[in-house]
């Protein structure tokens, strides 16, 4: 993995927020108050991790973590009665953490696929995705394969880049690898890549953003439907039961609808 400078500074924000949460004891600023699930009694602080540059999913907002996936994983732990501290690891330590046990679940636009279903366990879906690609305005390009030969940016270990690898081949040169999804949108909008490919609601939410950029996504007709769940180590089934009550009690309720409103209505 290639160490940018974004890196390093999330690095130093995850190192520092830490400081400060264990400073101030389990009550970290994400910590939950006590639920009103079933298993309120539950003591134990979950570590939730997450990459927090995949806005409107989960973003930093000065020192907190916000965004789409926060809330929704926030209000499963209330339905469940569990706590949880949320912290910005990045889109790879995400899964070494979870691999190495000092991150307990993971929430971060995680999509279910089978080759990741063989090495964690998934909660039921709670959000439904596909792939599109960020094009320059005037472009002639209708489809993925006429990319071919182009340099095209990806956040690296993604589904975005499943996708290009599927159509161009695992070695294909014009592949540019990031560590996360804003930096290729930068460089697509400084001109070092021709396009990106992403989740669709991450690019339509740029495409909201900067309305004084002039781009365009398309949809290929190979991405197929994605859906994200929340990733636990292969086996957790105490925390994997509990996420997916926690799961079904916010569907039921209408908790997660008004989540959903909230970032996606109209
Ligand atoms: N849904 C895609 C995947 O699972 C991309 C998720 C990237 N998430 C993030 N927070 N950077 O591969």
């Amino acid at each position: 993995m290639k160490i940018g400078k974004k890196w390093l500074a999330t690095l130093a924000l995850t190192v520092g927020v830490g400081l400060l949460v264990s400073a101030c004891g389990a009550g970290g600023q994400q910590a939950s108050g006590g639920g009103s699930g079933a298993a309120a009694g539950d003591s134990k602080v979950y570590v939730v991790g997450t990459d927090a540059a995949y806005p409107p999913f989960e973003k930093m907002e000065a020192d907190k973590i916000t965004g789409f996936d926060i809330e929704v994983v926030q209000a499963v732990a209330d339905a469940a009665g569990f706590k949880i501290e949320v912290k910005n690891t990045g889109w790879d330590p995400l899964f070494d953490g979870i691999d190495k046990g000092n991150v307990d679940l993971g929430i971060s636009a995680v999509t279910i696929t089978d080759e990741r279903k063989q090495k964690y366990d998934f909660s039921d879906p709670y959000f439904e995705a596909n792939q599109l690609i960020l094009l320059p305005e005037g472009t002639s390009v209708t489809k993925l394969a006429d990319l071919k030969g182009k340099k095209i940016g990806v956040q690296s270990a993604t589904t975005g880049e499943q996708v290009v690898k599927k159509a161009f081949g695992d070695t294909y040169e014009g592949i540019k690898g990031y560590d996360d999804t804003p930096s290729a949108v930068d460089d697509f909008f400084v001109g070092r890549v021709d396009a990106v490919v992403a989740d669709n609601a991450v690019l339509q939410d740029y495409a909201k953003k900067m309305k004084d950029r002039k781009f365009k996504l398309i949809k290929d007709d190979s991405f197929e439907v994605e859906h994200y769940g929340i990733i636990v180590k292969k086996g957790n089934a105490d925390l994997l039961n509990k996420i997916n009550q926690g799961m079904k009690t916010i569907k039921e309720n209408g908790k997660l609808k008004e989540i959903n409103d909230k970032y996606f209505g109209q």
